[in-house]
């Protein structure tokens, strides 16, 4: 096809091209019953004149985080105007006053003017205002360890928890939401006091579980007979193998836009396998990128051994590069292990049989390629 043509053609196998983007919420939410609930009794007293309870919400990437706080939100926003949810996303928002203007925003419609007034205005105004209406604040915050790397969330922390010190009746909780297996962080003394999370485990969705959501997806963005099941089954094999459904929906979305270039009303063999050369090394770069350094030296310690590893030898090579104890060493290869970087299997020797080998998932030169490439 020429440009023109290109630009021109209006035939399109998407019946809603939304339903591909990262920030859709689907309006069907299956397989997590369990954590709305939970996150529903956290935000429940609230809306009874309690306080709403601390939650921290774990779990791998593409797990549905995000997704369930945003659903449970917009579901209490529908039917109660006791409770002021404020969703925040700690990648883009990492200041103190980055934070309240958005819980200022989400009260009084605009945000505050970035110069001219004090910090201790806005969060007054914010107060007061809870406090005359009766309200309580849930503040979501998600991807939270872009706080910490910042040093500031004690200060967010202890400004949202221990507002009803100085504003009396005031009601505040606060969801911290994080991609890994344990919140690991440390808080100040006078924060950790007062923020006693439930803690709500998002665990990985199994291979049946994958294949209802992305047949769904499917069904919801592309006219029928536009993918056939053996595809969607090829796609679904590759999300479940990679361990992230976002790999999935990725995939749906790219072999789309690929059959429409070559004007097919179909979507075909060819355009998956050329979909799943581009997503592969994609989701790979985005792993690495959100690793910590001590992570990153220890993957490349993996990635240059020439033989299977035997985790006590690893460490010691771990060691001379990083002074670390056994258990922090432990806790970063499993931190691997969850990111589905490598797989570790015991091999039933040393003390106990807990001696453990480590076998890296991914192609040494394909991870090389990708870490130089962030
Ligand atoms: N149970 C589900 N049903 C339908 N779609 C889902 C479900 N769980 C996740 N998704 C979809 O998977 C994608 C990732 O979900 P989401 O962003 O909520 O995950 P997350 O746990 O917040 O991931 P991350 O840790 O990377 O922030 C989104 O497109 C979302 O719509
Ligand atoms: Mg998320």
């Amino acid at each position: 096809m020429d440009i023109d043509d290109i630009l021109l053609y209006d035939e399109t196998v998407f019946k809603n091209i939304d339903a591909f983007n990262p920030d859709y919420i689907p309006k069907h939410f299956p397989h997590r019953k369990s954590q709305m609930e939970a996150l529903a009794i956290c935000i429940r007293p609230a809306l009874r004149n309690g306080r709403p309870v601390n939650a921290v919400v774990l779990g791998s990437c593409a797990t549905g985080k995000t997704t369930a706080i945003k659903k449970i939100f917009e579901n209490v926003q529908k039917t109660s105007d006791k409770v002021i949810c404020v969703y925040i996303n700690c990648q883009i928002h990492t200041t103190r006053f980055g934070v309240f203007s958005q819980i200022y925003q989400r009260i009084f419609g605009h945000t505050p003017p970035e110069t001219g007034v004090p910090f201790s205005r806005i969060y007054q105004n914010i107060m007061q205002h809870l406090s005359s209406h009766d309200q309580a604040l849930v503040v979501a915050l998600d991807d939270i360890n872009n706080l910490f790397y910042k040093k500031n969330a004690n200060k967010i922390f202890y400004d949202i928890l221990r507002a009803h010190e100085a504003f009396e009746g005031v009601r505040t909780g606060v969801f911290a939401i994080l991609s890994d297996i344990e919140f690991r962080f440390v808080l100040d003394k006078n924060v950790n006091s007062i923020f006693i999370p439930q803690e709500i485990i998002f665990n990985p969705y199994t291979r049946k579980e994958m294949e209802d959501i992305l047949k769904e997806r499917a069904k919801i963005g592309f006219y029928s007979d536009v993918i056939s099941d053996e595809l969607l089954d090829e796609i679904t094999e590759y999300a479940s193998s990679s361990g992230d459904l976002r790999v999935g929906i990725d995939l749906l979305r790219i072999s789309g836009n690929l059959a429409e270039a070559d004007a097919s009303k179909t979507i075909e063999k060819k355009h998956v396998e050329e979909a799943l050369k581009s997503t592969g090394s994609i989701n790979l770069t985005y792993t690495l990128k959100s690793l910590s350094d001590d992570e990153k030296v220890l993957l490349d310690i993996i990635r240059q051994s020439e033989d299977d590893l035997i985790a006590g030898n690893l460490y010691n090579a771990f060691r001379k590069k990083m002074d670390s104890s056994y258990a922090s060493f432990n806790r970063i290869l499993n931190k691997l292990e969850f990111l589905r970087l490598v797989d570790t299997q015991f091999t039933g020797k040393g003390v106990k049989g807990n001696s453990r080998i480590v076998i890296l998932r991914f192609d040494p030169e394909e991870i090389q390629k990708c870490m130089n490439s962030i």
